[in-house]
């Protein structure tokens, strides 16, 4: 991300600590947002509407969450021509996360490993970054990603998904519960019967009393993890339909590490990203679609690197598509590349005469 053709910037960047590499990157781009510059960023964004949990997203690509954790850069991520930008996630309180270092690159797999553990800067920063940015007003669509501090034990976990919840309301087009990364203790046991029955009803719930109060209905997504077995997601489809949730984000970075046996920093412990998720969140979408049927919108994301692997997501039963880790790997220019396949995709076939 840079004035300097991807390549040439990327492996500046990958002589760097992943970490500073991300820190500098993301100034970067908060020092350009605003700017004439920002236009310098990417590209320009490919008009590809479609509707989808009662929202018209612009295209069908978007940042997945966790590359701006607080918010601080949605515009200048704008810039690079997604349709829609997820931030967070976010928890009530600020915490520095787990120790450094905690994010690492498997380059010969085209793949990331994090334990950053929700590093953030709290509801209150979080929600003041979002309303600086001129993102929502330019007609794309922001999502604002929440979940729980780690100092909050498991059994309390509700009552910050619904301080999130209540503090990101009112400046969201959708909100995600993140209830999949592997990265804050237990917080996966929340995917489970009666765990996410729980929770999903109080989501529900506090959600009815903030349409009565701002008089806006503001979807909610679920985002869940890629180790899951078909059981598995068929309990959570169901509880989805039960609470009525708006659509499924699947899936977070993956616990496995049997596509990276044997590549440096393969056992650090963490998420996974990038190539080596593609087929299990894939699968877990196709299990998804398959249990919720058509017209339940689920967002596909674990291992884009490349406009025909977003296609095999839609094909897997994708509506739309995040990005991290290939946006790390292949630069901006991936935005544009994978929103141009999917409008591609779905234009009319010219008629054989
Ligand atoms: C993530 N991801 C993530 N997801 C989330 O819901 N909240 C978060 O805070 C984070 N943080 C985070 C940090 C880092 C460094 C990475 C690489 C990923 C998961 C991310 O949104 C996505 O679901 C997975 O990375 C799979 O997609 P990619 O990266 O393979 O395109």
């Amino acid at each position: 991300m840079s004035l300097l053709p991807y390549p040439l910037a990327r492996a500046l960047l990958f002589r760097l600590d992943p970490e500073r590499a991300h820190e500098l990157t993301m100034q970067w781009l908060a020092a350009v947002q605003g700017t004439p510059l920002e236009r310098a960023v990417g590209g320009a964004m490919v008009e590809d509407p479609v509707e989808l949990a009662g929202l018209r997203f612009p295209n069908r690509v978007g940042l997945a969450a966790g590359l701006d954790k607080n918010a601080r850069c949605i515009d200048g991520l704008g810039a690079l021509g997604f349709g829609f930008v997820e931030v967070g996630t976010v928890t009530p309180k600020p915490q520095p996360g787990n120790p450094k270092p905690r994010l690492f690159r498997l380059p010969e797999a085209n793949a990331l490993i994090n334990r950053l553990g929700f590093n953030n800067d709290g509801l209150e920063a979080f929600i003041a970054n979002v309303k600086r940015s001129s993102f929502r007003e330019r007609g794309r669509i922001l999502g604002l990603n929440i979940g729980k501090n780690a100092a909050t034990p498991i059994e309390n976990a509700t009552s910050d998904y619904l301080v999130c919840l209540e503090g990101v309301y009112p400046h969201a087009d959708y909100v995600t519960v993140n209830i999949s990364s592997p990265n804050t203790s237990n917080l996966r046991s929340l995917q489970s019967d009666q765990a996410l029955d729980a929770l999903l009803g109080a989501i529900a719930e506090r959600r009815a009393a903030l349409v009565r109060e701002h008089g806006r209905r503001v979807p909610v997504f679920v985002k869940i993890a890629p180790d899951l077995d078909e059981a598995q997601v068929a309990v959570i489809a169901a509880a989805l339909r039960r609470h009525a949730m708006d659509g499924v984000i699947a899936t977070n970075t993956t616990i496995s590490r049997a596509a990276v046996q044997g590549l440096p920093h393969a056992q650090e412990a963490g998420g996974l990203s990038g190539a080596p998720v593609l087929e299990a969140s894939n699968r877990v979408i196709a299990q998804l679609r398959a249990a919720l049927g058509a017209g339940f919108p689920i967002i596909g994301v674990g291992g884009i690197l490349s406009a025909a692997d977003a296609q095999a997501k839609m094909r897997a039963g994708a509506d739309l598509v995040q990005i991290y880790t290939g946006l790390i790997y292949r630069g901006p220019a991936l935005v544009g590349e994978v929103a141009r396949a999917l409008k591609e995709l779905r234009a009319p076939r010219p008629q054989n005469a």
